[in-house]
């Protein structure tokens, strides 16, 4: 019996989960460690059960559900995304590429079908970045957090209820390939009508935060000669930022995070946060636009007389989808009668981190419009069906081709 999707249970576990959210009438927010994202969780356990699946949850908090392949000895085909969202985003982006793991473990166990392979749907932790810097799910089983960034990851786990750390974090042995499904967060499979996005490669980036300290005083009484005010450089800033994408420059460069403190009307502002995410599909244009801001920054500290700090997350690289999964994709998309696109990511995947530990390659379907990380992101539901079949087929496919 050959395996297919129940598309009901697909559009209807996509609804259950878009009502875990701590902002209810205003997009999803469920940010990892959450009391949103524990419910969620709790649903997948449920739904991983149910399709005979062995689940676990990792030391920091991925969702693991695996069906053994007919190999013992064979390593895992895995899918899956993210289970956390941005504030007040989408009911799609992670959370399509989790419900859509979980169904093709369902479709398998509903057709009594064992592959060779291991099939493992992961439902990766804290890819947005939101509550700590990104892909800590995905990074953590790729073996790429180090002991400083998981001293300040136990204090967010013990708070989340989460079993005690462990003094490492077990990585995950080589997989056979990864894919990811996700909606594509822009405009343009949308505006050409194409069904399916075959990613090339997912950019790069660099995010970070800098710290502008200048002297907190009365907005009344400090002539405006003789005030440090915080504010008044970044704003300079974020128009540096702006200008770092651009030919010979980044793709794309965002502030989207400002805090001021005290933050008051009739208050000079001595201190201000602000974030930066920088990108490109080229790590030297992410590197130079980084070293770029540096400069920036300290110019500004100089003439406004503060001081700023530009504290740099750990990069995160840009990587090239492999070409047989890409090509296993673009078949198996043909034999639906689907047509496709190759497309590059703006947005990062885990799917990008996973190339540490075997071939990845990427399944995009339309977003309306192109639009993402806001509530009204949305997919028509039978193109949302497609690309779960899609998916569906790749990983047998995949398997049969025993790659890896
Ligand atoms: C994740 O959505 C990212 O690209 O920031
Ligand atoms: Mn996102
Ligand atoms: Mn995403």
């Amino acid at each position: 019996m050959t395996a297919t999707i129940d598309p009901g249970r697909l559009l209807g576990n996509l609804d259950t989960l878009a009502g875990y959210t701590s902002t209810p009438g205003s997009g999803v927010t469920r940010l990892a460690w959450s009391e949103p994202w524990r419910a969620a969780v709790a649903c997948l356990e449920r739904w991983g059960a149910a399709a005979g699946a062995a689940v676990v949850m990792d030391a920091v908090g991925n969702v693991i559900a695996e069906l053994p392949g007919a190999d013992m000895a064979a390593p895992a085909l895995v899918t899956g995304s993210h289970l956390d969202t941005v504030p007040s985003g989408g009911r799609l982006d992670g959370s399509y590429g989790v419900v859509a793991a979980w169904e093709v473990l369902a479709a398998l166990q509903d057709a009594g079908m064992q592959l060779r392979h291991p099939v493992r749907a992961a439902a990766f932790v804290n890819e947005e970045g939101i509550v700590l810097p990104p892909f800590t799910g995905s990074r953590a089983v790729a073996g790429l957090i180090d002991d400083e960034e998981l001293a300040a990851l136990a204090p967010v786990l013990e708070q989340a209820g989460l079993p005690s750390m462990p003094a490492s974090i077990q990585g995950w042995d080589r997989v056979a390939a990864t894919v990811e499904l996700h909606i594509e967060q822009g405009p343009v499979l949308d505006a050409e009508s194409i069904p399916i996005g075959v990613v090339t490669a997912v950019t790069g980036q660099q995010r970070g935060t800098v710290v502008i300290t200048g002297r907190t005083n009365h907005a009344g009484t400090t002539p405006m000669a003789m005030r440090r005010d915080a504010l008044v450089p970044a704003a300079e800033l974020v128009m540096e930022v702006e200008k770092l994408a651009g030919p010979g420059g980044c793709e794309v460069a965002t502030v989207g995070r400002l805090v001021l403190d005290p933050g008051a009307p009739n208050v000079v502002p001595g201190r201000v946060e602000m974030s930066f995410d920088l990108r490109s599909v080229d790590d030297r244009l992410v590197l130079g636009a980084l070293a770029k801001l540096r400069l920036a920054a300290a110019d500004i500290a100089r003439a406004r007389g503060v001081e700023i700090a530009v504290v740099a997350q750990p990069a995160t690289p840009a990587v090239v989808m492999d070409s047989f999964v890409r090509n296993t994709i673009e078949a198996a998309a043909s034999a639906h009668g689907l047509s496709t696109r190759p497309i590059p990511s703006g947005a990062g995947h885990d799917c990008a981190i996973m190339s540490a530990l075997g071939p990845v390659g990427m399944i995009f379907v339309p977003s309306m419009e192109g639009v993402s990380h806001h509530e009204s992101e949305a997919t028509p539901d039978d193109a949302l069906v497609k690309g779960a079949a899609l998916l569906l087929d790749t990983l047998v496919a995949l398997d049969a081709a025993d790659h890896g």
